[in-house]
């Protein structure tokens, strides 16, 4: 078993959490910076306090964040006394977002913390919140003296990172004018996973895929992005968003960029994103008169899943009964480059789905089979690499194999690395990766101001053509499958079909 061995601490660290009494922060952050904690990672000296409207008291605001431990985090509270000890470097602040007054406190807090630890401290300012506060609160954090520091101020902005080209635009421009881009971390949590860092290693730490990984060896890309559940009481938010906003313009492009990108010349941030720009800039902006035959929009109806009634996207809280709202997208997109013109990358992401799975499957060109006789070869399949991001976190390839017997017959099996079979050391979770890189001043996994406007630019003709012109059979999809039947037909119409895993690993 191989060994995961953690170095990093990063500089004594004041982190602000705006919308700290919010979802993100119970679920994902907290729990996040809790299990740093746990592995010895977190600065030697830390303050993390939350920020937002409701009233809380410290003690109540760590109740709060215990039940988010107890519930969402990987390591629950020990009964050892590590959340209380921890937790005594978390504190609440209650603020009104546009008070400049309130700022001064947090200027306060920041200097009351460098005064006790007798250093000067960074700071992390995180935005989980919505994305029209931004402008309003970082224009606020702009006047803090603290930020000015170039080197030890930095500010976190979740997703969505506007609504659309313009706003990401205009966002940008107000950022960029009053902070350094090398302060502005814009997160994307799938730049997180383990499993999509180790998309790097897989293709450029080997010397078997690279040289077949184009046009010449790989008939198709597909990435599936599915979930059983549906909006859930994000109703509100989701009006506004959609899948593509949602998971396309960001989580989905950027593994296409990890499938795609050329080889960098070093892990410098700039070199890696500087290559992810490459394929953004590379994707074939879709015709608006083209967008049917490239991209398929769903909605889920309501249905039975697992014994269970489920309501309509339409009947979700704070969605409008006659939305057009899309909970499913399936997309096609080309790569116009040396290495992929022509190849297709075929996307799909949806709410109710019939697995809960992320997969990305590199389909490879067939190999000629005139040598093996007809029968030898009924069950032929083509080489294909499975990448699973999770919950199963595997890659396998599958190729041809003798079925033993006195007759040369073939069928496919899979070559299969499992994370769980090779490393005894629980996998870290997105925000643990991203929370330490941001606090440790390394942006490489995080999105540059122009990668962000390039993803727009790529799904805005989607976006525009879809809002124009308002669906007339949603909903169209029931909860429990995978979805409208045009995403079938998408890809089916060019002789291909969706992959997904087999149960229990089987090859099929
Ligand atoms: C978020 C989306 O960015 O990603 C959610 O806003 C989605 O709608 C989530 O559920 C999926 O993340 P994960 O890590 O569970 O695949």
């Amino acid at each position: 078993m191989l060994k995961i061995n953690h170095t990093k601490k990063p500089a004594p660290t004041v982190l602000f959490i705006f919308g700290g009494s919010g979802d993100l922060n119970q679920r994902k952050l907290t729990p996040a910076l809790y299990n740093l904690w746990m592995d010895g990672l977190m600065p030697e000296k830390f303050s993390i306090i939350g920020t937002g409207r409701t009233d809380y008291s410290n003690e109540k605001f760590r109740d709060h964040l215990l039940e988010g431990i107890n519930e969402f985090s990987r390591r629950k509270s020990d009964g050892n006394g590590s959340w209380e000890k921890f937790s005594q470097q978390v504190s609440y602040l209650r603020m009104d977002v546009d008070q400049p007054k309130d700022y001064v406190a947090m200027a306060k807090i920041i200097s009351d913390c460098e005064a006790e630890w007798g250093v000067e401290a960074h700071v992390l300012f995180y935005l989980a919140v919505a994305p029209q506060l931004v402008p309003e609160i970082t224009t606020n954090l702009n006047k803090l003296e603290k930020s000015k520091d170039k080197n030890k101020a930095r500010i976190v902005i979740e997703k969505p990172f506007g609504h659309d080209l313009k706003s990401a635009e205009e966002l940008n421009r107000l950022l960029t004018e009053m902070f350094d881009e090398s302060q502005i971390y814009r997160i994307d949590h799938y730049l997180g996973k383990e499993t999509v860092q180790n998309i790097l290693a897989l293709r450029f730490a080997n010397a078997l895929f690279e040289p077949i990984w184009n046009r010449n060896y790989i008939d198709h890309v597909q990435i599936t992005a599915a979930e059983t559940v549906g909006v859930e009481d994000r109703g509100g938010y989701y009006e506004r968003s959609g899948a593509l906003r949602d998971m396309v313009q960001n989580h989905i492009l950027q593994l296409i960029c990890m499938v795609a990108m050329e080889a960098p010349v070093s892990f410098e941030a700039d070199e890696i994103r500087n290559k992810k720009s490459d394929v953004l800039n590379a994707i074939r902006k879709i015709k608006k008169e083209e967008v049917q035959q490239y991209a398929v929009r769903g909605q889920y109806s309501q249905g039975w899943v697992q014994g269970q009634q489920e309501k309509a996207y339409r009947e979700e809280k704070g969605v409008a009964p006659n939305s057009s709202v899309e909970t499913f997208a399936a997309v096609k997109f080309y790569i116009d480059n040396w290495r992929w013109q022509d190849v297709p990358f075929y996307v799909r992401t949806g709410k109710f789905l019939k697995e809960k799975t992320t997969l990305i499957t590199v389909q490879f060109k067939e190999a000629p089979k005139y040598a093996f006789p007809p029968e030898a070869s009924e069950t032929w399949r083509s080489n294909r690499l499975t990448i699973s991001i999770q919950p199963e976190m595997d890659i396998r390839l599958r190729f041809q194999a003798k079925r033993p017997g006195q007759t040369m017959s073939l069928n496919p099996v899979n070559m299969v690395f499992s994370y769980s079979d090779n490393y005894d050391a629980p996998q870290p979770e997105a925000y643990e990766t991203l929370l330490l890189d941001a606090m440790m001043g390394n942006p490489t996994q995080f999105m540059r101001g122009d990668q962000v406007e390039i993803a727009w630019e790529v799904i805005e003709p989607i976006l525009e053509t879809w809002e124009n012109r308002p669906p007339v059979d949603f909903p169209n999809y029931a909860p429990g499958t995978w979805g409208p039947e045009d995403a079938e037909a998408l890809i089916a119409r060019e002789g291909r079909n969706w992959i997904t895993l087999p149960p229990k690993r089987k090859e099929g």
